[in-house]
């Protein structure tokens, strides 16, 4: 097999994260990712035989590991919609040295938390944009109510899948009155909240610059109500900026990908449902790897193609976006953020 060691691609930066997107599916039409108009009752989602299956999944995944990837997190459009996600669960937890973790929209977390957890899940992320009901609604464009979401929380972090950390996105003019309730009620919770500034993924959102809540003033309206200092990252490349509050009571997060990107020390490298490997969120195309893994080549040549991509690498849109802006891109929901 090949030897476990950092692969550099043409900016220094190792490959250490995969995120793996089960499904391009959702049961929310948030409308910053999955606008109803654009994902109606006559989209073309992925058909069934052209996903991964979780065998191959698990194959891919262990040959990332050997590349020096550290953390698997699987994501959608909504990856609890995958059936039976617990068995691919306890595939990826069979990879002693990586993490596992999932971001979810939390709907049916309640039902899955504990059996997700027996399998061997770590952490979940959970998205909520909103404690008000009307809000919550017109942000996720969904028959789920707050509650469901809020019971999937607490399910999770009875399973043990602890620190449960919790992502808003936040728009202007639609659920910026939520920063402070969101910040009171996961205070002192231990989970750890983190705002999301609205990005320009895909090219069906409708992003304008101006419903943009930059980092900075979401921490000064929380600094104005509960003082909050900064804390040093948890690792390179973490997305979110962390803060803590002064008085104990926790930490929260934001991600400030339009005014403050991160991509110097982006490891990541994501896995559609399909099994296209995608180097940036923002990349037009990927490399297909489903099409060489079923026609059967070996791990090592799979580990070289995946390498050779890698280190080619060269991508950070948000640092140069105004540059980029107008070109085709892959949609929220099928690379999974
Ligand atoms: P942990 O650090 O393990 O908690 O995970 P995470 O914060 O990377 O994952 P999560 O799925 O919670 O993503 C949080 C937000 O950051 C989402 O809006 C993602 O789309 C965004 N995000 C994650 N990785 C990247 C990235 O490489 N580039 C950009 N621009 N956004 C990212
Ligand atoms: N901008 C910022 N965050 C987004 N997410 C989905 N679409 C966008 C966007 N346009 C978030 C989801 C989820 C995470 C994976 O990405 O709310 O929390
Ligand atoms: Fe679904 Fe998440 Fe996209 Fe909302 S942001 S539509 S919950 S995949
Ligand atoms: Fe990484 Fe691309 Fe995001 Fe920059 S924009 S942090 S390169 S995924």
């Amino acid at each position: 097999m090949i030897p476990k060691q950092p692969t550099p691609d043409l900016l220094g930066r190792p490959l250490a994260d995969l995120r793996i997107s089960v499904t391009d599916r959702c049961n929310f039409r948030c409308p910053y990712c999955m606008p109803r108009s654009q994902f109606g009752a006559g989209h073309a989602f992925l058909p069934r035989a052209e996903l991964l299956t979780y065998e191959e999944i698990d194959r891919l995944a262990g040959i990332f590991a050997e590349l020096g990837v550290r953390k698997f997190r699987l994501t959608g459009g909504e990856p609890l919609l995958r059936r039976d996600l617990p068995v691919l669960v306890a595939l990826l937890a069979g990879h002693r040295d990586t993490d596992l973790a999932l971001t979810t929209n939390g709907a049916l977390l309640a039902g899955m938390a504990a059996p997700l957890a027996a399998a061997g899940l770590r952490r979940v992320t959970v998205s909520l944009d909103a404690l008000d009901e009307a809000i919550f609604r017109r942000m996720s464009d969904a028959e789920v109510p707050v509650a469901a979401v809020l019971d999937g929380i607490d399910a999770a972090r009875a399973a043990g899948l602890a620190p449960v950390k919790i992502n808003a996105v936040v728009r202007r003019g639609w659920n910026e009155s939520e920063i402070l309730p969101l910040a009171a009620r996961f205070r002192g919770s231990g989970s750890d909240l983190r705002f999301i500034e609205f990005m320009d993924v895909g090219t069906t959102n409708g992003w304008r610059r101006d419903e943009v809540v930059p980092a900075r003033e979401i921490l000064e309206r929380i600094d104005a109500r509960w003082p909050i200092e900064p804390v040093e990252p948890g690792y390179r490349g973490e997305v979110a900026t962390r803060w803590r509050y002064r008085d104990g009571a926790g930490e929260i997060g934001v991600i400030g990908s339009v005014t403050a990107p991160f991509c110097g020390d982006c490891t990541r490298a994501r896995l559609s449902a399909e099994g296209r490997l995608f180097t940036c969120l923002f990349a037009a195309v990927g490399s297909d790897l489903r099409g060489p893994l079923r026609a059967g080549e070996s791990d090592a040549e799979l580990a070289g193609r995946v390498a050779r991509i890698w280190g080619a690498r060269s991508d950070r849109y948000s640092e140069i976006r105004s540059g980029v802006r107008g070109t085709s891109r892959i949609e929220m929901s099928y690379i999974g953020g």
